[in-house]
Formats: C-alpha cells, structure tokens, sequence
C-alpha cells in the first residue's frame, strides 16, 4: 500500500461531472482531462490516483479495497449493500427508484405481480416491505419493454426525466426511493488513511454547498 488516495471514478457523464468537484476542490490531476483512453491517472504532489471503472463496479472496487474511496449511485448501495462507509452526499445524479407499469394498469391482488428489474434487492424489499407477492425477472437493461411484451407487469427501474417512460407509453406508479451519487470508503482505508480522506471529504462537502 503506498501512501496515495486511489479514487474510483464512475465512468461517463456523472464521472466527468464527479471529477470536476474533486478538481474544484484541490485535488485536480491535470493528465486526466489530456483526450486519451487511459483509466489510470495520478498527481504525484496531491498523492492522488484516480481511476475510471464501470459505474456499478465503484462499490467492489471500495469495499475490496482496489479503491480507498470512490463515486457510486444509492441505488447500487441499496441493490448490493457493499460493506463500505457513505460519507457524503454529493446532490449530483439525481433520479429515482420507481416503479412503472403500462398506462392504466390496476394491480389484481389475488395473482403474484410480475417485476422486471435490474434492482432484483431493491424490488424484493420494497415489496416485502408492502407484503405483496412478486415474481422477479432479473434483466440487465431495456427493462421499459418487458411490460410492453407481456414479460411483466411492471418494471422497478430508474427514472430521471421520464422521457423513457413517456415514450413507451408507461407511468410511474410509486417512487420507492430518490437516488444520487455517494461519495464512499474503504473501512480499512477510513482508518489508515483518515488524514487525507476527511480533507477531501471535507473540501468536496465545502465545494458542494
Ligand atoms: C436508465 C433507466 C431508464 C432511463 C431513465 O437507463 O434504466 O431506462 O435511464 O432515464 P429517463 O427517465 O431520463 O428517460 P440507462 O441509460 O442507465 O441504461 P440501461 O438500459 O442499461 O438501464
């Protein structure tokens, strides 16, 4: 272990936007912005490393350590419940956890509910915690066309500005829980490295207000 933060960036739109705060907030690493497709970028004199994963792969990156801190969405903290710190709220990326179905559809209680999701935990709970039934269809995307297809009765996806639902003629039923970018630690690193991880913690909350 060498004494640089690693940082795991979600790679992307909210990734480009994620690292602009940690810019704004002194801890900028001029090599990343050069066009290029690098995943690996660092500032020797800020002892900073930053590194571009796949959105959903933030969080194993944390909590196995390959990463001391790093930018995830809620809703991958609630699907797979990592075992790292949240320390900050960074109000970027916000949509929400929704459920949806085809315009005017009325849910029959007496039969199991069909769910197409890629958040298999999160509708599992949401619907335990109303005691309804449900039968869930793990897809990994395109969830809108699984009621459309009859696959489903209704899907448990994100939403941001509704444009996907509104052109596959679904609505939102219930939203199950508003969703936005963390900014999460390593246990082990919390620990080792508190110095620098509550200065940047510290510095991004600062940025943010
Ligand atoms: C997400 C989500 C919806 C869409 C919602 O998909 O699954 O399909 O964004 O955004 P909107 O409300 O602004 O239309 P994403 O693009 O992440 O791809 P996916 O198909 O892999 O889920």
């Amino acid at each position: 272990m060498d004494n640089f933060v690693n940082v795991a960036l979600p790679k992307g739109r909210l990734g480009e936007k994620v690292y602009d705060i940690f810019e704004k907030s002194g801890f900028e690493c001029p090599s990343i912005r050069e066009p290029n497709r690098k995943l690996i970028f660092e500032n020797e004199e800020k002892k900073i490393r930053y590194f571009w994963v796949k959105p959903s792969d933030v969080a194993i990156y944390v909590e196995r350590g390959a990463a001391d801190i790093g930018v995830a969405g809620k809703d991958i903290l609630l699907e797979y419940k990592p075992d790292v710190f949240e320390l900050l709220d960074l109000d970027m990326g916000k949509c929400r956890m929704a459920v949806a179905a085809p315009k005017g559809f009325r849910d029959d209680r007496s039969r199991t509910l069909r769910v197409a999701t890629k958040f298999s935990n999160i509708a599992a709970d949401y619907y335990n915690s109303i005691g309804r039934d449900i039968d869930i269809i793990h897809l990994n995307g395109s969830i809108e066309i699984a009621p459309i297809l009859g696959l489903s009765d209704v899907i448990v996806d994100i939403v941001e500005t509704g444009a996907t639902l509104k052109e596959n003629d679904l609505e939102v039923l219930e939203t199950i829980v508003p969703i936005s970018a963390r900014l999460i630690s390593n246990k082990a690193s919390f620990r080792f490295k508190s110095d620098m991880i509550e200065k940047i913690a510290g510095c991004i909350a600062e940025a943010i207000k």
